[in-house]
């Protein structure tokens, strides 16, 4: 005890990265989040999306940090607001690399379907890596099996090291992945080791994580997925412990061209999360926009709004899952 007592304020005094910024960091993924939970089920993405995105940017403005977006909206020319490049925050205080979505989940808050999420991570300047919007081929454990699998290893290899790690039959391990045509090959290969799944729409954040999320039901991720999503996933598995991999999936020579520009140069390498987030200080936000394995949405009171969100820091990590009321007399247009 006396120990724990002395860590807290031990790091209380010390650290690079602000510990403070983690709770302004929320109200910035609580603001996109409500900004977006306007739209759910209206079946227009890009108002919900464009909610999310202008109020995130708004909050940024307050904040008192040196941001620059290394993962965001898009480059300059196809994005207005939050794309690659973009300076966020008052200009003061440490300069950061900011991992942002917005809106993870456009067709679901369309949709009104499950796991939607604002989702926000940061580093300190060069702690992450610069992600080009292309594909990535992730698989993603919790912490119980750290270095159980690898993305290398057959799907039925890694099943298996995952039955085992926890202990398991294997019939009652459960995958998640992304039920997109792509998967057909992998989706029946785990249906033949007889293991479960759970076969999601969209979202691959929330699907990277759950394996790391105690009651989510999760064993393990498979599949196909963005790009930056998976760099943003392993921003918050290094916070939680957990695990992923990923390998860029370039869909054209155009998409090869940009990832080198920004800085890649083995455009075939398996990338570890230590290739993903290269600082300790990493820190991680979101906020639910509709209920999802880790988050319940948002849901509007009389003259106001309740969200539920999970603020995480990879140095000592803390999980924290805030439930907030917000009165809209009083919610702040920055
Ligand atoms: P959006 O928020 O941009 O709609 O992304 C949703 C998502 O499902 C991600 O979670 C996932 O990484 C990606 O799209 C998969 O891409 P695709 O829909 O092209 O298979």
């Amino acid at each position: 005890m006396e120990k724990f007592i002395y860590k807290v304020f031990y790091s209380a005094a010390g650290g690079n990265m602000d510990r403070n910024l983690a709770l302004d960091f929320v109200r910035a993924t609580e603001a996109a989040a409500i900004s977006s939970a306007f739209w759910v089920g209206k079946g227009n993405e890009k108002q919900a999306d464009h909610a999310a995105v202008e109020a995130m940017r708004k909050a940024f403005s307050v904040i008192d940090m040196d941001g620059t977006i290394v993962i965001g909206e898009g480059e300059r020319d196809e994005a207005p607001m939050l794309y690659i490049g973009e300076k966020v925050g008052s200009g003061r205080g440490m300069k950061l690399d900011i991992a942002v979505d917005p809106l993870e989940g456009t067709t679901i808050t369309a949709r009104g379907d499950p796991n939607a999420m604002s989702v926000f991570a940061a580093a300190p300047h060069g702690g992450l890596l610069n992600a080009p919007d292309t594909y990535m081929d992730k698989i993603s454990v919790g912490q119980e099996c750290i270095g159980a699998v690898d993305l290398d290893a057959s799907v039925e290899e890694n099943l298996h090291a995952v039955a085992k790690r926890l202990d398991k039959p294997i019939d009652e391990v459960t995958a998640i992945i992304l039920d997109r045509d792509r998967h057909r090959e992998i989706i029946e290969k785990i249906r033949k080791c007889g293991c479960r799944i759970r076969l999601i729409r969209d979202g691959d954040i929330a699907g990277a994580l759950a394996p790391a999320i105690e009651d989510s039901g999760i064993d393990i991720l498979f599949g196909i997925g963005g790009a930056p999503e998976g760099v943003i996933a392993a921003v918050a598995l290094k916070c939680l412990g957990g695990e992923i991999q990923g390998r860029l999936k370039f869909r054209n020579e155009e998409e090869k061209a940009r990832a080198k520009k920004m800085g890649i140069t083995d455009l075939n390498k398996k990338l570890t999360m230590t290739d993903m987030v290269r600082s300790n200080e990493a820190m991680f936000a979101a906020t639910g926009v509709t209920d999802g394995t880790i988050l319940k949405g948002v849901s509007f009171l009389s003259h106001g709004a309740k969200t539920h969100s999970i603020v995480m820091r990879a140095k000592t990590k803390t999980v924290r899952f805030v439930e907030a009321r917000h009165s809209f007399e009083h919610f702040p247009d920055y």
